[in-house]
């Protein structure tokens, strides 16, 4: 059998009633930017993209009180030149941007909303370790002619369709319209995502976990307890070993769990109580908890189910855990014992 495009898996799922034209378009013009990114990441040195941006001594620091990488700032520009002039977004929000930033009026405008992480795993940047772009894309609500930061404020829920680029050894595209979660590998020499892996199935069971360890000292009780009951191994109460990965780019570590299953972790923490976590619901949370849940795992603060948070603000950031379904659900066990005093 022929292979099949991303143009020709989105026609399909168009002729099957199950996406609009609008929508089609908008993906294949986010898969575009992603292309370009790519490029770019792929230059490394060669492309002087690498280092921060900003003069030196004087880094850009971003709304998140990061400091920003030449590559989060091209990869946020190509994304939203990209973007601006298709006719199908009312307007962008991303995480290296205070506000979301509507569609310029020289443009036509759309129905949709689009918000990304542009390049995810910023710290990996400079040594060739993968990092990725991640996206989700929303209803601008009914009557909404200028859309500002509150129309972002829609549950993980009200997603029509998120994913992720994976700029690692290929460079991937992982993506759900509602309908499973499919990869497609770029094709370099024809320049297009080939469908490679459809309706990627996430174990429900699992013996590897993500967590950064360096923060254990600062996880709140129920982690504390969960990671040792995994440490314990097979002595322990889980009766089983576990092995430990954490690559520190939520894509690739979210990508390892799409194909061999596993828990993604990062937890409420002392260094991070008062703003609610590490990872923004909007851009990395909901994106992969929609993908997550596509694949038949489970997506939790800890708390309640990523998808149900009512988000409150643009950047709001949440405790994660995510993955393989049952691996998940003990997490959120261990939480709700906990605060039910056991
Ligand atoms: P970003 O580069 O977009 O700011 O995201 C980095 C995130 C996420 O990708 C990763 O899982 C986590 O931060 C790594 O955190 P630590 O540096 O604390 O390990
Ligand atoms: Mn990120
Ligand atoms: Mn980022």
């Amino acid at each position: 059998m022929s292979p099949i495009s991303l143009t020709r898996y989105l026609i399909e799922e168009q002729q099957a009633g199950r996406i609009c034209a609008d929508l089609r378009l908008l993906i294949e013009v986010v898969a575009r930017a992603c292309k370009t990114i790519s490029i770019a990441v792929g230059k490394g040195d060669l492309g002087g993209v690498l280092g921060d941006a900003g003069t030196p001594g004087a880094a850009s620091i971003n709304i998140q009180g990061e400091a920003q990488k030449k590559l989060d700032v091209l990869s946020n520009e190509i994304l939203l030149e990209t973007n601006a002039w298709g006719g199908h977004l009312a307007a962008c929000a991303s995480e290296e941007m205070d506000h979301s930033q509507p569609i310029p009026d020289r443009y036509p405008k759309g129905n949709y909303l689009l918000v990304f992480d542009p390049l995810d795993g910023s710290s990996n940047i400079d040594v060739n370790v993968t990092v990725g772009t991640i996206f989700s894309v929303l209803r601008c609500p009914e009557g909404v002619s200028a859309p500002g930061d509150e129309h972002f404020l829609q549950p993980g829920t009200a997603q029509v369709a998120a994913g992720y680029a994976a700029y690692g050894s290929s460079t991937m595209l992982v993506l759900t319209v509602g309908h499973g979660t499919h990869a497609f590998t770029l094709d370099r020499e024809v320049g297009s995502f080939i469908l490679t892996r459809r309706d990627i199935r996430i174990p429900e069971e699992t013996k590897e976990f993500a967590a950064n360890a360096s923060n254990q000292r600062h996880w709140e009780a129920p982690m504390q307890r969960y990671v040792a009951e995994m440490l314990a191994g097979k002595q322990g109460p889980r009766g089983k070993d576990f092995n430990m990965r954490w690559v520190a780019s939520m894509v690739a570590d979210v990508h390892r769990i799409m194909t061999r299953g596993g828990i993604f972790t990062y937890p409420l923490d002392a260094k991070n109580t008062a703003q609610g976590g590490k990872l923004r619901l909007l851009y990395e949370a909901n994106p992969m908890a929609l993908l997550v849940e596509q694949a038949g795992g489970a997506a939790s603060t800890g708390r309640m189910r990523m998808l149900d948070v009512q988000p409150e603000k643009l950047h709001q950031r949440v405790p994660v855990f995510l993955g393989s379904k049952h691996e998940v659900e003990y997490a959120v066990a261990l939480h709700r014992a906990h605060d039910a005093g056991g």
